[in-house]
């Protein structure tokens, strides 16, 4: 029988590739001069797409491909995929859940102690040869200090474990309050801001959560306070974020994700109290392969008649 199409909509690690070409006829769609050109010639055969959280699937491509039944996303989030066209057309999504948690809770708080510690501006001071010339400026601690975590799902109480280590006194908010959790709850988000020192934020992106901390959230975090993100860039305010940072109005910033990836604001690149990465909650090699093998395990188990392993709900 015929193998299935599947469009492969970016690079994937070559572990998806490898593993699943002696499954689908692969059909890479960032090679394609001509994409609408590709999707047309393949639509009559494909029944599924794989991809990433970044580049996600959009009703454009989807709407093209009448045979599509799931798409496997190289990710956790989802918010790059039209997951209402999947629902209406009943294609499945799948994602990778869990296997990424230790690694981006690492990078969290990396880039909370990096932000705090002023880690990249010792780095450049000994660089630099200004070591030579006298110490380095005195730093902020995590000493006595609140964490206020912005969402509490599978990454956020990875992050929390790490952080009760460091004895830093933990709070969270999320829209629904979790039975049996010892952590104070906040329903409102600006009246946890006013209590904490940091705000981590790990919820989804997507419209639901798009902008949660903006110019009020900020102000209420105040000038002493710092905000982490590693979440999705739309998530904060980008805006909101620079003037607060430019006005003193909080101290300092640590971000893996913007609203515009990989583009960066000038304002933001030229901060000193600020640390920036590119995006790289998960990537290292071992969870990179994890998420590669849950990618193609999903698809796997889809092709066999068998439940994926981990839907979208
Ligand atoms: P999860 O287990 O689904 O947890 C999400 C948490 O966010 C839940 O506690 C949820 O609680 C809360 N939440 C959702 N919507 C909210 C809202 N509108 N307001 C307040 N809280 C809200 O997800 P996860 O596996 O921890 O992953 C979280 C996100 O991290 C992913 O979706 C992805 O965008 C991001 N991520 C980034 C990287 C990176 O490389 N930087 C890597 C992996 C993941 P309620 O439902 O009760 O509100
Ligand atoms: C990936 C992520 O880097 O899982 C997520 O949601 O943001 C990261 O693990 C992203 O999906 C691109 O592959």
């Amino acid at each position: 029988m015929a193998k299935p199409g599947l469009v492969v909509v970016g690079p994937l690690m070559p572990r998806v590739m490898e593993g699943l070409a002696p499954l689908f006829e692969m059909h890479k769609l960032w090679e394609a001069p001509d994409k609408e050109a590709l999707l047309k010639r393949v639509a009559p055969t494909t029944r599924a797409i794989a991809t990433d959280g970044t580049k996600g699937a959009s009703r454009e491509i989807m709407r093209e491909l009448p045979k599509l039944e799931i798409v496997g996303c190289q990710g956790v989030g989802v918010d790059a995929i039209d997951l209402a066209y999947a629902r209406e057309h009943k294609i499945i999504v799948t994602n990778t859940p869990d296997v990424l948690n230790d690694d981006v809770a690492d990078l969290a708080m990396s880039l909370l102690l990096a932000t705090i510690r002023r880690i990249p501006q010792g780095d450049r001071y000994v660089r630099e040869g200004k070591w030579l010339k006298g110490a380095m400026a005195l730093t902020d601690t995590l000493r006595n200090r609140t964490l206020g975590m912005v969402g509490f799902g599978r990454i956020g109480k990875t992050i929390a474990r790490r952080a009760a280590a460091f004895d830093l006194k933990i709070v969270y908010h999320t829209r629904t309050p979790q039975t049996g959790q010892a952590y104070l709850h906040y329903q409102r988000l600006v009246e946890m801001a006013r209590d904490v020192d940091i705000l981590m934020v790990i919820v989804p992106g997507g419209a639901a959560t798009r902008h949660l901390i903006n110019a009020q959230v900020l102000e209420a975090l105040g000038p002493r306070g710092y905000l982490i993100n590693v979440s999705r860039g739309s998530v904060v305010d980008e805006a909101a974020l620079i003037k607060a940072l430019e006005q003193g109005k909080i101290a300092g910033a640590g971000l893996d994700v913007f609203e515009n990836e990989p583009q960066v604001p000038e304002a933001l690149i030229k901060m000193e109290n600020v640390v920036l990465q590119p995006h790289v909650g998960s990537a290292t090699h071992h969870t990179r392969n994890a998420m590669a093998q849950l990618v193609v395990d999903n698809l796997k188990a889809w092709l066999e008649g068998k439940p994926p392993l981990t839907p979208v709900k």
